[in-house]
């Protein structure tokens, strides 16, 4: 049999996450979702696995209905706008900003496989870009009469540590992969940069807390709870991905490239805490939760997937 007939196993229940459309995957769990990273720990998906995840895991924004987030919205109290308000300026802005500096990883790819699940990628970092800029029009509303105009009225300019890894470390690590694609080294650390500390540490956290307040609210069938655990499951594939390219550095010249990632894991470290501050602690007590709690959670994460990738920070 041909290597590209060959389809991935999953047990049951991974099997119903895996192939979840929109409205069942109301019925799902964020944590559940997660869960595909560890199990991607233990029996690493190849590349072409990973691409094939992403043939049947397709959705549409324009399938998603706010009209009940929208009666929502009207209904909830100033300090509930406020903090939703925060988080979804960080997506929303990150989101493109992660769509916006992807395509050079694309043309530095090692491989023909990693170049194809990149391409991908590209196609989902856009989509959730779209997915923010729909629920900004039908649930808060805006005047703005494009996207770029849009995404200039929502970006967060307060946020130092975010500013940094998003508007200066980030699109740096991809204009070294433009000027040179043949940097290896420059490839490791900009894996490390966007899928380890951006996706699985950041981004994944704030999904897991945010999702897991709508359930306990129990707002499972709203517009955003479906489209942003669909986003959530395609940032588990891009995880994956980031995991096993960096895995496979590792195991092919540790003495090179595990001080590479650490060095990058450093740098981005402060980062990573600076993002996750909010402005105002209740924007995170008020639904039940603290700083501390997100924190532990969002390196619990990281030290999870630096152990998959076989170094610790303190080597
Ligand atoms: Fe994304
Ligand atoms: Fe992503």
């Amino acid at each position: 049999m041909a290597v590209t007939d060959r389809r991935e196993r999953l047990d049951p229940d991974m099997d119903k996450i895996a192939r979840a459309g929109l409205k069942e995957l109301g019925d799902i769990r964020i944590d559940d979702v997660l869960s595909f990273i560890d199990r991607g720990i233990e029996k690493m998906p190849s590349y072409m696995d990973l691409y094939r995840r992403w043939e049947s895991q397709q959705w549409s924004v324009g399938d998603l209905d706010f009209s009940l987030d929208r009666v929502d919205w009207e209904q909830s109290s100033e300090i509930e706008k406020k903090a939703t308000l925060w988080s979804h300026r960080l997506f929303f802005n990150g989101e493109e900003r992660v769509t916006a500096t992807l395509a050079p990883f694309v043309w530095a790819a090692p491989t023909p496989e990693i170049e194809i699940f990149l391409s991908t990628q590209m196609v989902d970092e856009a989509r959730h870009t779209v997915f923010f800029q729909r629920w900004w029009h039908e649930v808060v509303g805006t005047d703005a009469k494009d996207l770029s105009t849009l995404l200039a009225e929502i970006r967060p300019h307060a946020n130092e540590g975010y500013n940094t890894l998003f508007y200066d470390l980030l699109p740096a690590t991809a204009q070294r992969l433009a000027s040179n694609p043949k940097d290896f080294d420059a490839f490791v650390e900009g894996v490390t940069m966007y899928h380890i500390v951006i996706e699985a540490t950041i981004a994944l956290t704030g999904q897991r807390f945010e999702l897991e307040s709508m359930r306990e609210q129990g707002l499972t069938d709203r517009g955003f709870y479906q489209g942003f655990t669909a986003v959530a499951r395609d940032e588990s594939r891009h995880v994956n991905f980031g995991i096993k390219v960096l895995q496979e550095a590792v195991r092919s010249d540790a003495e090179r490239y595990a001080p590479l990632i650490q060095k990058t894991l450093l740098q981005c470290l402060p980062l990573i805490t600076g993002v996750l501050d909010p402005p105002d602690p209740t924007y995170i007590t008020e639904f039940g939760h603290t700083e501390s709690e997100i924190l532990q959670f969002a390196f619990d994460s990281l030290n999870k997937r630096l152990r998959a990738i076989g170094i610790n920070l303190a080597a």
